[in-house]
């Protein structure tokens, strides 16, 4: 069965339950295709790829433009400095002047309202690489690793711990929403999720301030307490979140031996994670990171390559 095609990548909430799978499985496919054979189908030739960020990034940049490059296309690195995104120049004319030499823009912003904007005034499709709101690329990469790891995702239960607010957290309970995974959001007042996310979400979630609400939790899922941008917050936020440090007396408390871990990274060692856990045998921290290369290559493969999803 062909599922309707994507035209942009902004968030989570516009895509559906069936394209989100959609995607899994082709990023599933291109995995298994590279392993096997050690090349994937040049379905991107001749198509480049318009990388703007205004923040720090490893893992989107790399696997960006790995992807691209697996894909036989070519990815174009535009930095902070070069652009200067709705300073010295704005959004709607960013997008539409790329979109006469690129054949799609992923970018990464601080304000969620310019990759609308580029997506309203753009001709390419646009891929949100994280902003404000939302960071829809790494939730996708996040639920392939739990599947591959953990199984069916509609049968288990996430615990996210810290701050349930921020752009990682909204994108899960988006991503929960079309698996059927239970999520259990464990934050301290004041950090916990908006109340139109989580029920636009349409996910299944439990919200506490008390640590042990992780109790019976399958996989444990941390992020930086202090997010780009919120440098200024940094003192108030250390003295408030160490109760929820992913630690072993954490993991004790979900009373499942099995618990797994993730963090989308980079990780604050000592802070929101402690090295005993994201280096220990609970820990699906490189996996998951790894996984980023192979759903940033499925939603390219679908948006500039034509690749249908199934
Ligand atoms: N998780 C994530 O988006 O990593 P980068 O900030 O390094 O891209």
């Amino acid at each position: 069965m062909t599922i309707e095609s994507l035209s942009h990548f902004p968030d989570l909430q516009s895509v559906s339950s069936e394209q989100f799978w959609g995607l899994l499985h082709l990023a599933a496919r291109l995995k298994d295709e590279r392993k096997r054979l050690g090349a994937n189908a040049p379905v991107c030739a001749g198509k480049a790829l318009a990388m703007v960020f205004t923040k720090p990034s490893l893992r989107t940049r790399v696997s960006f433009e790995m992807g691209m490059h697996h894909l036989g296309g070519t990815a174009l690195y535009l930095s902070p400095a070069e652009i200067g995104l709705g300073t010295r120049e704005s959004a709607p004319d960013v997008a539409r002047v790329l979109g006469g030499y690129c054949d799609g823009i992923m970018a990464r912003v601080f304000e969620h309202k310019h990759i609308l904007e580029m997506m309203e005034w753009g001709t390419v499709p646009v891929i949100n690489g994280l902003s404000d709101f939302s960071h829809p690329c790494q939730a996708l990469a996040d639920i392939m690793t739990i599947w591959e790891h953990l199984g069916d995702p509609s049968k288990l239960t996430l615990a996210y711990v810290g701050d349930g607010s921020n752009n990682v957290a909204t994108s899960l309970m988006q991503a929960a929403g079309k698996v059927g995974m239970k999520m259990c959001v464990v934050a301290p007042a004041g950090y916990q999720p908006d109340a139109q996310v989580l029920a636009d979400s349409g996910a299944d979630v439990y919200v506490s301030a008390d640590p042990d609400a992780v109790a019976g939790a399958d996989v444990l899922y941390t992020d930086v307490w202090t997010s780009m941008g919120q440098e200024s917050e940094r003192d108030v936020r250390l003295a408030l979140f160490p109760p929820y440090q992913v630690n072993e007396d954490l993991i004790a408390r979900t009373q499942n031996p099995n618990v797994r871990v993730l963090h989308c990274l980079p990780a604050h060692r000592g802070e929101e994670i402690t090295d005993a856990v994201a280096d220990g045998p609970a820990s699906l921290l490189f996996p998951q990171a790894h996984n980023r290369l192979h759903a940033q290559k499925a939603i390219l493969a679908h948006l500039l390559g034509g690749v249908a999803l199934e």
